[in-house]
């Protein structure tokens, strides 16, 4: 049987959720090489930071929205048959005010909070809240059934299974993809790279996509369980500061949140900041602490920040040959790397399957 060699580069996860499917053809001999891996915390590394819930955002009719509607089957299917995963059903509220359209955060949630959206056929139990039972100042507000993703479980897991189907991880600071393409653990050159890197930050090296830019989410992790997630359009604590609120499965905590600060790469949590997410989510949801309690309230576990790996033009799942090498880019998945791991992971096997196949008629 002809064995296909594949490179992934990176393990968050794009990088896994790839070689996970990639990892199903047996014909498919797969290394995952990383900097970092499951486990490790680093502002270079977004995936452990992520909520991670399932909040739709790609606007109706472009490949990002695709994503997102592919994904839902996918992620409902491990909920259901494979709770070692780490993910749970989890009912949520959307809350939108009208006066935060023009706001980073507001833009970035335009498509999940507008009243009549496209996913509320995707998702299960979408129901819109009568006006007149809406809380002073908001607009429109909805509710569904989402789930809500456990990083320090999910990733692990995604590893695990990669193994189980014969995938090899090793750690590596690659610099050039042709390095990638010679460390295949075979010892044979790979036929191609799969380049999930992220937001690659500067000091790594190799060319950076100028297009690559972080917006910086930082987050308050508590053993508090509110109930149901919840997320707003915005705040009146600033432009970029955002608000939502989810509990993840498995005792993984309840993740409070936020920001979207653009261009910001500071990887310090601000404690400023995080008390204003602390009181807005207090305020939002008086259910995080007991009646008549502040933020001295909740039970802190870990503050974070993570960036999240935006590109201008969005997310590139792309062939591309880089000194010969073929390579297929997954990167650029901003706030929505989880939501939309399975859309993107379909595309990208499919390009590599491309290349492989041509591979095979080039030996004919
Ligand atoms: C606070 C916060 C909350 C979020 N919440 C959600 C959410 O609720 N839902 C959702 O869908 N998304 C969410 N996201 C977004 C999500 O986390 C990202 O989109 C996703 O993690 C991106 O994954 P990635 O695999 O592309 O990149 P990363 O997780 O950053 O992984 C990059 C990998 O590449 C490796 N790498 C990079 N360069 C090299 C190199 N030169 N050599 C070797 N290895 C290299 C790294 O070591 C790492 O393994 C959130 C993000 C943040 C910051
Ligand atoms: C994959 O690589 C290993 C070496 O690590 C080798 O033993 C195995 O035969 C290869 N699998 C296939 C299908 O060629
Ligand atoms: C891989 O992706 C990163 C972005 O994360 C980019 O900077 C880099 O140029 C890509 N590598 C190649 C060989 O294209
Ligand atoms: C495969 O071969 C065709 C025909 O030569 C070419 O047009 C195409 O770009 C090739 N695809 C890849 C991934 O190399």
């Amino acid at each position: 049987m002809a064995t296909n060699n594949i490179v992934v580069l990176g393990a968050g996860v794009s990088g896994l959720t790839t070689a996970y499917l990639l990892s199903q053809d047996p014909k498919n001999n797969i290394t995952v090489l990383a900097k970092h891996m499951p486990g490790d915390y680093d502002v270079e590394y977004a995936s452990p930071w992520a909520g991670a819930n399932y909040m739709p955002v790609g606007k109706e009719g472009s490949h990002h929205q695709a994503w997102e509607r592919a994904t839902w089957p996918a992620l409902k299917e491990i909920t259901e048959k494979y709770p070692e995963a780490g993910i749970h059903f989890r009912g949520s509220v959307i809350y939108n005010r009208k006066k935060d359209q023009e706001t980073a955060t507001g833009d970035w949630f335009s498509e999940l909070v507008q009243p009549n959206p496209w996913y509320k056929d995707v998702v299960p139990d979408f129901k819109t809240t009568p006006d007149d039972q809406l809380a002073p100042g908001i607009d429109n507000a909805q509710e569904f059934t989402s789930v809500c993703i456990n990083t320090a479980v999910y990733l692990p897991w995604l590893v695990g299974q990669c193994v189980k189907n014969g995938a090899v991880f090793k750690r590596a600071v690659l610099k050039h993809i042709a390095d990638a393409a010679s460390a295949h653990h075979t010892g044979q050159k790979a036929d191609v790279v799969v380049n999930c890197t992220g937001l690659s930050a500067k000091t790594l090296g190799g060319v950076l996509d100028e297009k690559m830019y972080p917006a910086r989410g930082q987050i308050v992790v508590v053993r508090n369980d509110p109930g149901p997630m919840v997320s707003a359009s915005g705040t009146d604590d600033g432009e970029d500061e955002a608000l939502y609120i989810m509990t993840r499965a498995a005792g993984g905590g309840t993740i409070l949140g936020g920001s979207y600060q653009k261009h910001n790469w500071d990887g310090t949590p601000d404690m400023n900041l995080a008390n204003r997410i602390m009181k807005r989510c207090i305020k939002i949801c008086p259910s995080l602490v007991k009646e008549g309690q502040g933020i001295e309230g909740l039970d802190i576990i870990r503050h974070g920040v993570g960036l999240r790996p935006l590109r201008e033009g969005g997310t590139r799942i792309e062939k591309d040959k880089v000194n010969g090498v073929a390579v297929v880019h997954n990167y650029g998945h901003g706030g929505f790397g989880f939501q939309a791991s399975f859309g993107c992971a379909y595309a990208t096997v499919s390009l590599v399957k491309d290349v492989l196949q041509n591979k095979s008629l080039a030996k004919l």
